[in-house]
């Protein structure tokens, strides 16, 4: 209601991707994901442990069930994600141990080609890469079998650009993005996108925005300044911002439960965060990771 018509409102969304009965056959579920969300993102389906079972098989029906519910209720869907440091199938970390970068290569432009061809057309954004720097002082990239173990033959951030590269040749229209969590302030990590996405433009790497994860806590989450600096920086780039995966961790009881003060704390969080998104243009979708309380990641 309050987000102006075109910001799509979203939400992390599963079906049957790891052989349990899909949550979209559950009437409570599906009512609540298509009454309350304009937008959906496999939290799983679309990854590689689902996707790629086998080095020569794909595996992309638990992403059409869900890319077909979007359909069904007019729902965008945004893709998530090609290239990862974690989440694989059980072959693809023996595989690295002995491959070549080029058949790294390989492997990853046949995967990326393959899902984002499948999905052309019905998947309107994508997470090309995910998570690539790590939670140090320095920000360094993470070590991962993509960028040096053994990598696809290219130095740096190279590995990252050539995924865009390739998700972009298979989908021309598709959005791209780069995701990450703790950016959404200023820091190290921040800075080390910011510095990676400039040059992206700078060379002409096809690159649309950076996703802001915003897996927050309710005693602490980024203050609306600094979010709304780091998303004008982004501006400043031609680049939009997507929140992807907003959650606001909180305290528990033995039961389970939270008090009524540490909702409304939470509940204040997702209206700041959700304030700043419709104040700055380029920020374009907000998405929150899980359908409700009952299918969040967190413990
Ligand atoms: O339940 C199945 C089990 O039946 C099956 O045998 C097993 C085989 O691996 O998988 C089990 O599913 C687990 C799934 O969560 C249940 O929802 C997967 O093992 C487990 O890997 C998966 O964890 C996911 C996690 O990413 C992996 O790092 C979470 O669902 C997912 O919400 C979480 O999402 C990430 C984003 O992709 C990136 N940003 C951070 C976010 C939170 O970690």
């Amino acid at each position: 209601a309050a987000a102006p018509q075109g910001i799509p409102i979203g939400a992390a969304a599963s079906a049957d991707e790891y052989g349990e009965t899909s949550p979209l056959l559950n009437p409570s579920y599906a009512n609540l994901l298509s009454s309350q969300y304009s937008m959906l993102e496999p939290g799983n389906a679309m990854k590689w442990d689902v996707t790629q079972p086998t080095q020569t098989t794909y595996n992309f029906e638990p992403g059409d069930e869900l890319v077909a519910f979007a359909q069904a209720n007019q729902m965008r869907v945004r893709g998530h994600n090609l290239c990862w440091y974690t989440q694989f199938p059980s072959w693809l970390q023996p595989y690295a141990a002995t491959a070549t970068p080029a058949q790294m290569a390989t492997l990853l432009q046949n995967h990326i080609n393959a899902e984002v061809t499948h999905f052309a057309g019905q998947v309107f954004a994508w997470d090309v890469v995910n998570e690539a720097f790590d939670d140090s002082s320095a920000a360094a990239l993470r070590d991962s079998i993509w960028y040096n173990q053994p990598g696809i033959g290219q130095t740096g951030t190279g590995y990252i650009a050539q995924a865009f590269q390739w998700a972009h040749a298979a989908d021309p229209s598709a959005l791209l993005f780069y995701n990450d969590y703790n950016i959404e302030e200023p820091g190290p990590k921040f800075d080390a996108v910011l510095s990676m996405v400039q040059d992206f433009v700078n060379n002409g790497v096809p690159i649309n925005g950076v996703g802001f994860e915003m897996h927050v806590l309710s005693t602490y989450y980024p203050s609306a300044t600094q979010l709304a600096q780091n998303m004008q920086a982004l501006a400043a780039l031609g680049l939009q911002v997507h929140i992807t995966e907003m959650d606001v961790r909180l305290p528990v009881d033995a039961s389970g439960n939270a008090s009524a003060a540490d909702l409304q704390t939470q509940a204040q969080v997702y209206q700041t965060i959700m304030t700043v998104c419709l104040q700055q243009p380029n920020c374009t979708a907000f998405q929150v990771w899980g359908v409700s309380y009952n299918d969040s990641w967190i413990p």
